[in-house]
């Protein structure tokens, strides 16, 4: 990125009458959560973002004029010079992952996993043009995407947001990519051209870290580093992208946005990034030496934004108060305004008025246009891939087709999550006006060549059908939400193989089509259905896994196969046990006939738990323990491991009760007095970064009794907190939440929890306990009193 002279002299023109207080102001990004445009006015803050859960006006259904108007208030803001400010416009940073995904009715193209199996670059930088218009749209200015991360275990729940496991694969779209955002490398005025500025993420090796923990420690050798998870920053720099999001996570231990060396002597010095560095939610906090409050570390390892999202003040007044003290070197931060605002003016933000009288701004009509939704359709055909055709596929249009399973006609479960909301959880079909499900892509495919359709999810139907569809697969997740501990699909979630089962009984020839992010151990499937198909996670144009799976009247096929896959498919739920299918794996209708179907060896998956899980099943997960105590805590507990089972001096009776599974649930019957039911873990959990992602603590109770009172307790190694709460009798299990906020501001020290979940009671009370895990699915939110 070279910035012209004439710019360049403007830029120092500009920073030559900036006070400190506006230079600090244009290194500080806040969330829309947590600022006003008064605010901007005051911090003159150079940029707002908004994260997966925020929305104009605090409202993540806001619609696209919504969004539009609250681009014009916050840019108004920020060039007011009636107080004597020089007014530098803001720019205002969006997770437009795939497609302008935060947008009710925008076009929703494939998630990254997807778009690697199509192996096709060119489609790609027209995913990116497209993406881009969408956003000039609703008036935001750049776009936290690409993800250029390289997943070497797909354990990671951010797998799905990279293309590929195969570095080389990654680096040939990266280019791609940035170029349908932004346009050419040395193209500027890109506002006036309808583009927007992207950003390379998470950097560096994001998908490197240990058992594929989100932001966890890679600990690899600098070559892996350089040429696995480094390599697509070459083509991303050379195409000029505009920014680089430095990653959560670390490298031999060093946390990336504090990492001097790999921030400013690899990426800023030695591969020439000339654009602006930007850390990512309150990533700064976990800095050595710094907290989300306060964090010079960061800028001095060649940070030159602060993503502050709640905690932007605490930081701007830190940063100004050693900027003035003369602590914090003034040529860096220098740096990094210029860098701001070389990347503003590359954008040509200066001259280019309020975000409403912008090119393409307020055109809504292209949101969602046909013509974009086309692309996203072919994007999803390119995506599929096929790992067994017994002869079944495709589907002959003209016959009786039925729709099973799960996620079949759910635009939101086809999405995953940075779907309209952080998780891409809690959407119904109305939040996506103009998307197609996979069920109405098959009924329009099956019906415009004469045959029927009927949905049904448990596989009943009305008239025998001449074939099934069984759509099974993951639930959306997003970020350390979708950690898991293998690669096993959730034991909840395989319900469709059973229906796959019946079908089959029944001699109909059954499609498994998968919903995924990531490959997946599903041996039972492969083994059940004559066909099997992973869709991935399709996006809004479901349309597209239809086009390709149904033939026309003649049963010959309309489309073929020609994805493949872009990560090896593993062969049990551990990946070093095997792999099934290798890289670049994927039939077509072109294939040879196959031979008689070798049977896959299964093994017992039920074991695998999300990492966030701590107790279902009736089991406490790896390195909890399950106990019964009194007043006196260890004094007096009881781990529970087998029932029946007595505590407390026969005070306490565990029972199993059946929640999901046989024996899925623990009964707990106290005759009287105080006691509690508690989770202990081996060693001190860190839940910081979920409490201040407001992420819930979960748990699933039936009471047949209610106590007097109840309390839920956590215990941390400096502090505790506790919340009263009131558990009424019910004759079905309830999820409840409570914010982990909630606790931590009642003394609770979430950085070393050695007892996250203590349920206390006093008096007599029946209570069965079904499942512990972190989660933002509550079914009742319990209140948290001030
Ligand atoms: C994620 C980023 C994202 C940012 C803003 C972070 O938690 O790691 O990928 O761009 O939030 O939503
Ligand atoms: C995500 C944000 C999200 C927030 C929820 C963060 O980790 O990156 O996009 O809105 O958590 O509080």
């Amino acid at each position: 990125m070279v910035t012209p002279p004439t710019e360049k002299a403007q830029i120092a023109a500009l920073m030559a009458r900036m006070t400190l207080p506006e230079k600090i102001g244009q290194l500080v990004q806040a969330d829309l959560c947590c600022v006003t445009p008064a605010d901007v006015r005051q911090y003159h803050l150079g940029s707002i973002l908004v994260g997966g859960n925020s929305g104009p006006g605090g409202n993540d259904f806001a619609l696209a004029p919504q969004w539009l108007k609250a681009a014009d208030d916050f840019w108004a803001a920020s060039v007011d010079t009636s107080q004597g400010a020089v007014g530098i416009p803001i720019i205002w940073g969006i997770d437009a992952v795939h497609g302008n995904s935060n947008i009710i009715g925008a076009t929703l193209f494939p998630h990254n996993v997807g778009l690697g199996a199509a192996h096709d670059p060119a489609l790609i930088e027209r995913i990116g043009a497209i993406t881009a218009t969408e956003i000039r749209v609703t008036g935001q200015e750049w776009t936290f995407a690409p993800t250029v991360t390289v997943p070497q275990d797909y354990r990671w729940g951010r797998a799905y947001e990279g293309y590929s496991s195969d570095p080389r694969l990654v680096a040939s779209y990266v280019g791609a990519m940035v170029r349908g955002l932004q346009g050419p490398p040395d193209q500027r005025d890109l506002l006036a051209r309808g583009k927007v500025i992207a950003s390379t993420k998470h950097f560096l090796a994001d998908g490197g870290t240990k058992d594929g923990v989100d932001q966890g420690d890679a600990d690899i050798a600098e070559t892996e580093l350089r040429d696995i998870h480094g390599l697509p920053y070459g083509p991303a720099v050379e195409n000029g992208v505009a920014t680089v999001m430095a990653s959560f996570s670390s490298w031999q231990g060093v946390k990336m946005a504090g990492n001097r060396s790999l921030l400013t002597g690899v990426l800023k010095d030695r591969m020439d990034f000339g654009g602006f560095l930007v850390t990512d939610w309150n990533s700064h906090g976990q800095v050595a030496g710094c907290t989300n409050d306060s964090c010079p570390q960061a800028l001095e390892a060649g940070v030159d934004m602060y993503m502050a999202p709640d905690t932007w003040k605490a930081i701007y007044a830190d940063l100004l108060a050693r900027a003035r003290a003369g602590t914090l070197p003034i040529d860096r931060i220098d740096d990094a305004v210029r860098r701001v605002l070389d990347v503003k003016s590359r954008l040509g933000l200066f001259g280019a008025g309020k975000p409403s009288s912008r090119p393409l701004s307020g055109r809504f009509d292209l949101l969602g246009a046909p013509e974009h939704r086309a692309v996203a359709r072919e994007a999803v055909r390119k995506s599929l891939v096929l790992l067994k055709n017994q002869g079944v596929l495709p589907i002959k249009a003209g016959g009786r087709l039925l729709i099973a399973g799960e996620g079949t006609d759910d635009v939101a479960r086809q999405s995953g999550g940075w779907t309209i909301t952080w998780q891409g959880t809690g959407l119904g079909n109305d939040k996506f006006p103009g998307a197609t499900s996979l069920y109405s892509g098959f009924r329009q495919a099956v019906e415009a060549g004469g045959g029927s359709v009927e949905l049904n999810a448990d596989g009943n139907y009305t008239r025998k059908p001449d074939a099934a569809v069984v759509v099974f697969g993951e639930k959306p997740y997003a970020e350390f939400q979708g950690d898991r501990a293998t690669l096993a699909l959730d034991s909840d979630l395989t319900g469709p193989y059973q229906t796959m089962r019946k079908l089959k009984a029944q001699g109909i020839p059954v499609i498994a089509v998968m919903l995924t992010g990531r490959p997946l151990y599903t041996n039972p499937a492969l083994n059940l259905a004559d066909a099997f198909v992973v869709a991935w996670l399709p996006g809004s144009e479901g349309g597209g896994v239809a086009d390709v799976l149904v033939g026309d009247g003649k049963g010959r096929p309309r489309f073929d196969f020609t994805g493949s896959l872009a990560a090896r498919w593993p062969l049990t739920p551990n990946m070093r046990e095997g792999v099934l299918y290798d890289m670049n794996f994927g039939l077509s209708y072109a294939s040879p006939a196959p031979g008689p179907w070798k049977p896959l060896r299964e093994v017992d998956a039920s074991q695998a738990m999300d990492s966030r899980t701590w107790f279902t099943a009736g089991r406490a997960a790896a390195s909890w323990s399950l106990l019964v105590e009194g007043i006196n805590g260890t004094a007096d507990e009881t781990r529970i491991t087998t029932v029946p089972a007595e505590a407390l001096g026969g005070r306490v009776k565990i029972t199993a009760l059946d929640y999901r599974v046989q024996e899925g649930a623990r009964r707990f019957t106290v005759t009287g007095g105080p006691a509690a039911i508690a989770l202990r873990n081996f060693s001190p959990v860190n839940l910081d970064r979920e409490t201040n992602a407001d992420v819930l603590l979960l748990f699933t109770a039936r009471v047949f009794g209610a106590p007097e009172s109840a309390a839920l307790t956590l215990v941390g190694a400096k502090g505790s907190g506790s919340l009263p709460v009131s558990l009424t009798p019910g004759d079905r299990f309830v999820r409840y939440g409570v914010a982990l906020k909630c606790l931590r501001g009642r003394g609770a020290d979430v950085t070393a929890l050695t007892k996250p979940f203590v349920l206390s009671t006093q008096g007599a009370a029946d209570i069965a306990l079904g499942e512990v895990r972190l989660g933002m699915d509550a079914e009742v939110v319990l209140p948290c009193p001030a």
